[in-house]
């Protein structure tokens, strides 16, 4: 048994896609969040910074006596995990293995797409891991550089012409290849669900990413006997490089309850 708090983080409000599924999976465990919102996009950074941020971030989050840190974030998954992993001495778990293997489980007809941020589709990774559980796969990737911007701008909900109009276009190709499985691989994208689920048709399962890494990151702590011993009232606290407000108010909005009372502010460029 392990009190100690679970560190999650993204670049903004992805990673709460994976504090969702935390929760609903172990509603006793207490969670420490933070999302580089005043940096966010990652995605369209070099892996040199990607790798930088994301050490600050850890930095940031060891500030906390933690039992394991959850990289609730495609883009620092595929680029930083073996880094990030190397560096500490807790465990540290992305959300690219377990989406792979979701992805490479799920599919009927060979044909998997890959949405992800410009650093996770460049690395190859996802398609690796894909092809590591089920070489027979065919994976179309596409990048999708406007969907962070937009879900942190809170353009999320169907509706929204916006939104729908760039879907459309971004995954036009890979309904007409017909795909039977669409990885979010960027933790941003389940918040886009209702959306992409419109585009690309009910016969497409849709694996994402937050959640497959938030189930895996469960199953590790369950295995190595690290739980908490509650079974409820987990405490949340949430820290954010830029204005608290716009956090609050959108991830109150996603997980369904009000953040704004444990939502604090970080100077990560110190850390
Ligand atoms: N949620 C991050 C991911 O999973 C978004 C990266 C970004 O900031 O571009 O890739």
């Amino acid at each position: 048994m392990d009190k100690r708090p679970i560190g999650v983080f993204d670049s903004g409000l992805g990673g709460l896609t994976a504090v969702r599924e935390l929760r609903r999976l172990l509603p006793g465990e207490d969670i420490v969040y933070f999302g580089d919102t005043g940096r966010v996009p990652y995605g369209g950074r070099s892996a040199e910074t990607i790798i930088k941020y994301a050490r600050q971030d850890v930095a940031f989050l060891r500030t906390f006596d933690l039992k394991a840190i959850v990289i609730a974030c495609g883009t620092v998954s595929t680029t930083a995990l073996d880094v990030l992993a190397a560096e500490n001495p807790i465990p540290v778990l992305g959300v690219v293995a377990p989406a792979a293997a979701a992805a490479a489980r799920s599919t009927k007809n060979g044909a998997i797409g890959l949405i992800g941020t410009q650093a996770s589709i460049r690395s190859g990774a996802y398609e690796r891991l894909i092809r590591a559980e089920n070489p027979a796969a065919r994976v179309l990737a596409r990048p999708c550089p406007l969907f962070v911007p937009l879900v942190e701008d809170g353009r999320f909900r169907l509706g929204d012409v916006v939104i729908e109009t760039v879907a459309e276009e971004y995954l036009a190709p890979l309904k007409q290849a017909g795909v039977d499985t669409l990885v979010l691989g960027c933790t941003h994208y389940p918040l886009l669900i209702d959306v992409i689920r419109a585009c690309m048709g009910p016969g497409v399962t849709l694996i994402n990413a937050g959640a497959e890494g938030a189930k895996a990151a469960a199953a590790a702590l369950a295995a190595a006997d690290a739980l908490n011993d509650r079974q409820a009232g987990g405490r949340y606290r949430y820290f954010v490089s830029d204005r608290q407000e716009d956090f609050s108010r959108l991830a109150s909005i996603f997980l369904g309850w009000d953040v704004t009372e444990a939502v604090g502010q970080v100077d990560i460029a110190a850390f």
